[in-house]
């Protein structure tokens, strides 16, 4: 199917339905003495969490304020993952304790579930089901008309659930409410057409669809003007962008052309497939100044047997014959990857395999999973050899061998003078300020928060394994 825009006269609708909203709002706040509050939470990847910024772009639009608390919003809504079962649990968790705080304190409290989770029909009827407290839910392509669907369930009783799928559809003219200004999320497209056996991404977000150049050149351009100098671009696999545009190009093209723009200091970018991964696009990023010398390359496993039956399109040693141009034409790059420890039918020879590849890459970070099994993906089907005690200590094996290399790696920081874009202060230690590299390492050191948002140079005194201490020069 060919990507079509919503068209201006679909978003015409929404925005109407916003402006109605904002009417309600307004007697809201007339009768009441105060302005309606909702609350987000977000489950999940960046994606996600771009999509919250549009909810919250269009919740402000439409005249509402937000608050970090949800027992005191008018609005919950839970933007939600579907990755992995245990983010589905939290989200059931969460919408417990939201049933209690709505029958005790606050009827006429409105709770919204949407995103990846709701797109799968079992789970949608379970909310509806278990859960009768919850007044909307909407998929991943019903985003944009999240006004209507609001504006329906503050007005009618019962439930309001659009979960149907549009896959060939990108809505451009969103408004969209970011948290930060130095740094933007910008998706440049959406969905997958990957089919990897253990994954839901593909079934919840549809088929891969790329914005148009001019779409996010344009976006870009409007981000640096309003003081953005990073950007971060995003897709389930950036590496195939353009593919479905029928113009001539391709992911390292887009790239140059927003390294082209001035303004933008910082350009990262995620996630590449490793099979989709060309020579020209490892020459950009060696090339192109503002891109950072930073991928995540994830391997997922490093048994042959087992990539293929994940359906990865590529072999251990394909990949390492991959990390090992990466490395040499950008010397010092920052490498990390995702891990799914205990996938069906996986030995623990299958997962010696990835702790070599661990060993060989040493990796900055790895993003580590437990496989989680996904109802309707093809890998569900499969038995497994090993049990549940015996994938956790594999799993505690493969946190074992990668503390130690991220350990080993962050002392090559010592004595570094690195560049940080300042991005507030330290999660861990508040007096500190925390920013990150080009390569992406957080680094926390002394400083006043009015440097947020800046560049600095930081002398490293004090790398740890998590993280880089240092002193501002
Ligand atoms: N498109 C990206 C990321 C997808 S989701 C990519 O292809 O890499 C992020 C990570 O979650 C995946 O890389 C994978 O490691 C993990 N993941 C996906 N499905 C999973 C499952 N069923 N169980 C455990 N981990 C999973
Ligand atoms: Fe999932 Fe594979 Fe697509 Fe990534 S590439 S989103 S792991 S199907
Ligand atoms: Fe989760 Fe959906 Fe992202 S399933 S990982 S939030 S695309």
């Amino acid at each position: 199917m060919a990507t079509e825009k919503i068209t201006r006269e679909q978003w015409a609708v929404s925005d109407g339905f916003i402006a109605k909203i904002k009417e309600d709002n307004a007697n809201f706040a007339v009768k009441n003495g105060r302005t309606r509050l909702a609350h987000t939470e977000t489950y999940g990847c960046q994606q996600n969490v771009n999509d919250t910024e549009r909810i919250r772009g269009m919740l402000a639009k439409a005249g509402f304020e937000f608050t970090d608390k949800a027992e005191e919003a008018d609005l919950v809504i839970y933007n939600t993952c579907a990755v992995r079962e245990n983010a589905e649990q939290r989200v059931f968790g969460r919408l417990g304790i939201l049933k209690h705080i709505k029958e005790n304190a606050k009827p006429d409290m409105l709770v919204a579930v949407c995103g990846c989770m709701v797109q799968q029909e079992h789970i949608a009827e379970k909310i509806r089901k278990v859960h009768d407290h919850v007044d909307l839910i909407f998929g991943t392509h019903a985003l944009w008309r999240m006004p209507e669907l609001l504006y329906k369930a503050m007005n009618e009783n019962g439930v309001v659930v659009d979960i149907t799928r549009s896959d060939g559809s990108i809505a451009e003219d969103v408004p969209i409410l970011r948290d930060k200004d130095e740094k933007a999320w910008v998706s440049i497209m959406y969905g997958c057409n990957n089919f990897c056996t253990y994954c839901i991404v593909p079934y919840v977000r549809g088929r891969e669809r790329s914005r148009t150049p001019e779409d996010i050149l344009s976006e870009v351009k409007c981000l640096v003007k309003s003081g953005t100098t990073e950007i971060s671009l995003l897709g389930q696999n950036v590496n195939s962008y353009g593919k479905d545009l029928g113009l001539d190009i391709d992911f390292a093209d887009l790239l140059r052309m927003i390294n082209d723009i001035d303004g933008v200091k910082r350009i990262r970018f995620m996630t590449s497939h490793p099979k989709d991964l060309s020579d020209k696009l490892i020459y950009t990023i060696r090339d192109c100044d503002k891109v950072c010398k930073q991928l995540h390359l994830p391997v997922q496993a490093g048994s042959n047997r087992i990539l293929k039956e994940m359906n990865r399109h590529y072999t251990k040693e394909q990949y390492l014959e991959k990390i090992d141009k990466i490395k040499k034409e950008i010397p010092g790059i920052t490498l990390t990857t995702d891990i799914i420890v205990g996938f069906p039918t996986e030995t623990t020879e299958d997962f010696k395999e990835t702790l070599d590849i661990i060993r060989y890459v040493r990796y900055d970070s790895i993003f580590s999973f437990i496989y989680s099994r996904r109802e309707g993906t093809p890998a569900a089907k499969l038995d497994f050899v090993l049990t549940d005690e015996e994938i956790h200590r594999n799993f505690n094996e493969l946190l074992e061998v990668q503390n130690q290399i991220c350990l080993e790696k962050n002392l090559e920081y010592k004595d570094r003078i690195e560049t940080i874009l300042v991005d507030g202060s330290s999660k861990t230690n508040k007096s500190l300020m925390s920013g990150r590299t080009d390569g992406g390492k957080i680094v926390n050191f002394k400083g006043s928060p009015d440097l947020c948002g800046k560049y600095v140079q930081v002398k490293i005194t004090n790398p740890k394994q998590w993280s880089l201490e240092g002193e501002l020069i």
